[in-house]
């Protein structure tokens, strides 16, 4: 059960008391909460204790007579809405006069209760305002989870926009360099591949426009039979232009048949986080190893390096958001920390896991399980 605290501001002594009376073994409760709400009693006497009180004891409904020894009810009315404190008023007064219940509402007072009230007058008061800030709160909290996801979803495409941008990079660094020598013809395959990934991240660009995309907080999923070796090579030719400046070399061996029901963005986002840290991490004239094997309930994806390697409390602290391991060796190497906890959430949608072996110098391998049999969940738009 849910319990609200009600601040009861009144200089009468009867007034206070009754008012507890009535509330202790009162509750409220609607078919669309969840909770029952039950409410906890605080008393001042003056608006000027109950000023400190709403300070230092955040009220949720605060019950405020106007005609206080000091300053009145409406100043400590006021000083709520000036301050924006989130709580909400309700004015009891036997002064009801119009002049001052259309200054109360002006100034966010929810409701007005003429003294003397019966307690059920009180008891439906007390419903309605209960009612009303529950369905505030629920508002509020609710427009906070779509602006997270919102931030989220923006912040996992333009992560993922970063490989082909690395990899026109690299393209163009090898021209410009003119590694192959003079002739244009021999860099075609590379400005072929170029004019690919360009038109991926068109199409990346355009989900982050399509404003529908965003309000929902996901993109949509097309599950179809996708080969995962030719998405391998894919995310291959994305990270090439980092492999071969640093001169390590990547080796593909995968079994016949590698289709897998899946969205094929979502596997190229795997390939592209797994591979593109495996060339970060690694050293010169290091080596990269991917294997996929099908077997008979589910696909294995391995990727190994000879790289940096981690240590194991290092491996502890992988796959959240933002992480990145921080030592002498990494110093240098740029990222987000965000690949890592992409590629896992892409993993589990398929009910599959990830998992991590490395040694520290020697080299890290990732190993990826997705069940043959996944419960399609499809997009909920
Ligand atoms: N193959 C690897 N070898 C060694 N360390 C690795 C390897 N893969 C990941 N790490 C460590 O894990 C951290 C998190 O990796 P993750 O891919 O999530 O982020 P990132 O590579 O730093 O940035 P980005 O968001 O650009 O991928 C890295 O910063 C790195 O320290
Ligand atoms: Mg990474």
């Amino acid at each position: 059960m849910g319990k609200l605290k009600v601040l009861v501001v009144d200089d009468e002594p009867g007034i206070r008391s009754g008012i507890s009376r009535i509330l202790r073994n009162f509750t409220v409760g609607y078919p669309f909460m969840e909770d029952d709400f039950s409410f906890e009693i605080i008393e001042a006497e003056t608006g000027e204790q109950a000023l400190e009180i709403i300070n230092s004891n955040k009220p949720d409904i605060v019950l405020l007579d106007n005609k206080l020894p000091g300053i009145h009810g409406i100043e400590v009315l006021q000083h709520i809405n000036k301050n924006h404190i989130d709580v909400e008023v309700m004015m009891i007064t036997s002064y009801a006069s119009l002049e001052l219940a259309v200054k109360a509402t002006g100034n966010g007072a929810f409701n007005f209760v003429p003294k003397p009230f019966t307690p059920q007058e009180l008891k439906s008061s007390m419903e309605s305002i209960t009612k009303h800030l529950f369905l505030k709160r629920m508002t509020s909290k609710m427009k906070e989870e779509s602006k997270q996801l919102k931030f989220q979803f923006l912040s996992v495409l333009s992560h993922e926009l970063k490989s082909p941008i690395n990899a026109i990079e690299g393209y163009l660094k090898i021209m410009s360099d003119r590694q192959v020598g003079e002739n244009i013809k021999d860099y075609q395959t590379m400005i072929d591949r170029s004019m690919t990934r360009i038109n991926g991240m068109r199409n990346l660009i355009m989900d982050m426009l399509d404003l529908t995309k965003i309000e929902s907080g996901k993109k949509k999923r097309e599950l179809k039979n996708t080969d995962l070796n030719e998405i391998a090579k894919l995310a291959i030719s994305s990270i090439e232009p980092l492999a071969i400046q640093r001169n390590i070399s990547i080796h593909l061996h995968s079994d016949e048949n590698t289709f897998y029901q899946s969205d094929c963005d979502e596997m190229e986002i795997i390939f592209n986080n797994l591979l593109s840290n495996a060339v970060k991490y690694n050293l010169e004239n290091g080596e990269v190893n991917i294997s996929i094997m099908k077997q008979k309930k589910e696909i294995k994806i391995k990727v190994e390096d000879t790289g940096i390697g981690m240590t194991e409390e290092d491996v502890s602290k992988l796959f959240h958001d933002f992480v990145r391991i921080k030592n002498s060796k990494t110093k240098n190497i740029t990222g987000s920390g965000l690949g890592l906890s992409i590629t896992k959430d892409i993993v589990e949608l398929y009910g599959g896991k990830i998992d991590v072996n490395s040694i520290p110098d020697k080299g890290t391998t990732f190993t990826i399980m997705l069940p043959s049999e996944h419960s399609e969940k499809p997009s909920d738009d």
